[in-house]
């Protein structure tokens, strides 16, 4: 016997990468509904060999479903999520709406599983941001050797981290530089995105930072340790998929590179490619479809007594986002629903 699922959001970049890597891994589903909004109904999708056609979010009853796997954004997230849990079916939510929220579990598998056990006092489990999830599945090794006490970190993040219609906008703007008679203003974006980099993803704090830094920070405390201390400085980037991030950390105890790339290699979830040579690292195109977080360029700061830097890389779209949701949903049959 498998589990009844429900993924919404399923026209999206986030709910077709769940629907693939759910048949890619071959979760029990018994029945499974794939839901978007009503402009949307009876749009096509594909789940293994199977076509599926949407029903509307609006007026699908969640009553006797196992787990609603959930990437519709936060307005549609705060309207619906509520109505699945209350019908007893168990939200996975890829949203920000409840990442912070001390009555939702936030759950990276590779870093805090057990946290999911939390789950029943609003039926619902957060994902977090995709900047996030894969900068502590590195840092969770390395923090349980030598206690990482500060991260320093610079992202470039892809254009499939703000939905569909950033990577239209990168494709538009893109083709209207060589062919300037369709002018492509930024939309989307504050400023143009195509041969371009912008520091600015989400809004602006009272502090200067940005919300995409600040979730940064809160969620790798909630996630890993609350006295880590983490400053970031998030960058969207003209790559369709693909997060990279440049991480240096400072440890409470020495750790030697060497150590720190053997401790990465049997780490789970990470692929250590780091070879001092052209080429000997990986770059976000190379990442694309993968399940891994591939860690590069492993070297010593030599400006404070214990730091490290290296190079972190991954598919956003499903470490960082479907490929979580779905490890959190074999964490939550595994452990608590049993079935399959
Ligand atoms: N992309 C990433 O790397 C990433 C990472 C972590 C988390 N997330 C989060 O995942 C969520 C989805 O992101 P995405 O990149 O997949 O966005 P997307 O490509 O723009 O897709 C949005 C999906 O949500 C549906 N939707 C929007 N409003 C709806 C409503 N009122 N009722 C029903 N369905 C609605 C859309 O359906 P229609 O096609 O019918 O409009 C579509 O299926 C967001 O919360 C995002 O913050 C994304």
């Amino acid at each position: 016997m498998g589990y009844k699922v429900v993924v919404a959001g399923a026209t999206g970049n986030v709910g077709r990468e769940m629907l693939n890597i759910l048949a890619e891994r071959e979760f029990p589903v018994d029945e499974i509904a794939v839901l978007a909004s009503r402009r949307s109904l009876g749009t096509e999708v594909s789940f293994g060999d199977k076509t599926l056609k949407t029903q509307d979010l609006a007026t699908f009853d969640f009553t006797g479903w196992d787990m609603a796997l959930f990437a519709i954004g936060s307005d549609a997230t705060k309207e619906y999520a509520p109505k699945a849990a209350a019908a007893g079916c168990v939200v996975i939510d890829n949203s920000s709406l409840y990442r912070y929220d001390p009555d939702v579990p936030l759950v990276v598998p590779e870093v805090n599983a057990d946290a999911v056990l939390g789950y029943s006092k609003k039926n619902i489990i957060a994902n977090p941001n995709c900047s996030t999830a894969q900068m502590v599945v590195a840092l969770k090794p390395l923090h349980d050797r030598a206690k990482i006490k500060r991260v320093v970190v610079s992202t470039y993040q892809s254009v499939s981290g703000s939905g569909k219609e950033g990577m239209d906008e990168l494709w538009d703007q893109t083709k209207s530089v060589y062919n300037p008679v369709t002018e492509v203003p930024p939309k989307k974006y504050p400023k143009q995105i195509a041969f371009n980099v912008i520091p600015h993803i989400d809004v602006f704090m009272e502090d200067g930072s940005t919300k995409d830094e600040w979730k940064m920070v809160a969620e790798t405390k909630k996630i890993v340790d609350p006295s880590i201390k983490v400053t970031a400085t998030c960058v969207r980037v003209p790559v369709f998929v693909g997060h990279a991030e440049a991480i240096n950390i400072e440890t409470e105890d020495f750790l030697d590179e060497d150590e720190a790339r053997d401790i990465l290699r049997e780490a789970p979830g990470i692929m250590v490619v780091d070879k001092r040579e052209d080429g000997g690292y990986v770059t976000p195109v190379e990442c694309v479809g993968d399940f891994a977080t591939f860690i590069s360029r492993i070297r010593q700061d030599s400006t404070i007594e214990n730091g490290l830097n290296f190079w972190c890389v991954s598919d956003n779209l499903r470490k960082g986002a479907a490929l979580n949701a779905v490890q959190i949903a074999e964490v939550l049959g595994q452990k608590v629903l049993k079935k399959g």
